[in-house]
């Protein structure tokens, strides 16, 4: 007789799948929206600086509540989307890419968190080609999906190919709301994502079908409110308050949503991932 196999029954995630994190934040003290570079921006909306500058402190303290660690960089005068730390550059272990921005408005920014990477990793390089860091640059376990159509370029997705030693998938975007990859695609933890597929051509969209058939799928009202715009540490999601259909979808998943108010972030086109470079 032959010894049968038992099914091998699936083993039930454990409640905290949540690994701590480090990122790199900076405060928008600075913060204004004095010129337009993306639909969300309107120079005549009144911005509350001050009020910014609470909801950011909010997000800062939703991290360390959650036991991740926050690193800042000094905010600089002149550079009001220095907020936006995610389009800094791209970091894993010692290896760190700084960015370099499209726009001239932004393009000081890469020479800030060039200094900072060169003070906290070993190797430091800077993108030669238009590149806004983990705007576009989103790593989902041992691959890198990379965005282009609006800001980063298909050449610098390969410059990050060879700097770091990943594989980089391309997808384009199609929308000027959602310009860069994280306001489009939101990784969750080493296999899951949430994604809106109106944002990407139909390459694209069948490109994510096939990488990752299970994926959430964002409805238009949370797209809407950049709920994609979110940071997870494996089971806790920080996004936007707003995006209640993606809080209910998450739970269904087994993640925890962590409502996040950044109103006033968002006159620039901005949410909680674009205020935060995760150092990998
Ligand atoms: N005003 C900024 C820009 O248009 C917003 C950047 C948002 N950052 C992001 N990672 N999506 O460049």
């Amino acid at each position: 007789m032959t010894a049968t196999t038992a099914p091998l029954t699936a083993v039930p995630e454990p409640e905290g799948r949540a690994t701590p994190r480090r990122y790199l934040m900076c405060r928008p003290d600075h913060f204004e929206v004095s010129y337009a570079i993306n639909p969300w921006m309107d120079t005549s909306t009144p911005v509350d600086r001050a009020r910014a500058i609470g909801q950011w402190e909010a997000l800062r303290a939703a991290y360390v509540a959650h036991g991740h660690t926050v690193e800042t960089l000094a905010p600089e005068p002149g550079l009001p989307d220095m907020v936006f730390a995610a389009n800094g550059g791209i970091a894993i272990g010692e290896r760190a890419m700084a960015a370099r921005f499209v726009h001239p408005e932004r393009q000081p920014e890469g020479d800030a968190y060039q200094a900072w990477f060169e003070q906290a990793h070993r190797d430091v390089t800077r993108s030669t080609d238009d590149n806004e860091g983990q705007g576009d640059f989103l790593q989902v376990g041992e691959i890198m999906l990379a965005g282009t159509g609006f800001r980063t370029s298909v050449a610098a997705h390969r410059e990050v190919e060879r700097f770091f030693g990943v594989p980089v998938v391309t997808l384009e975007l199609v929308d000027p709301r959602f310009y860069h990859l994280d306001t489009a695609l939101a990784v969750l933890d080493a296999e899951t994502v949430a994604y809106y597929p109106p944002a990407f051509t139909p390459a694209s969209r069948t490109l994510l079908r096939r990488l990752f058939p299970d994926a959430i799928i964002a409805t238009d009202e949370d797209a809407a409110v950049l709920g994609l715009n979110a940071v997870s540490d494996g089971h806790h999601v920080f996004l936007s308050a707003a995006a209640t259909g993606l809080h209910d979808a998450l739970r269904v998943r087994g993640f925890e949503p962590v409502g996040i108010e950044l109103s006033e972030l968002l006159k620039a086109g901005g949410s909680v991932k674009c205020c935060t470079l995760e150092l990998h």
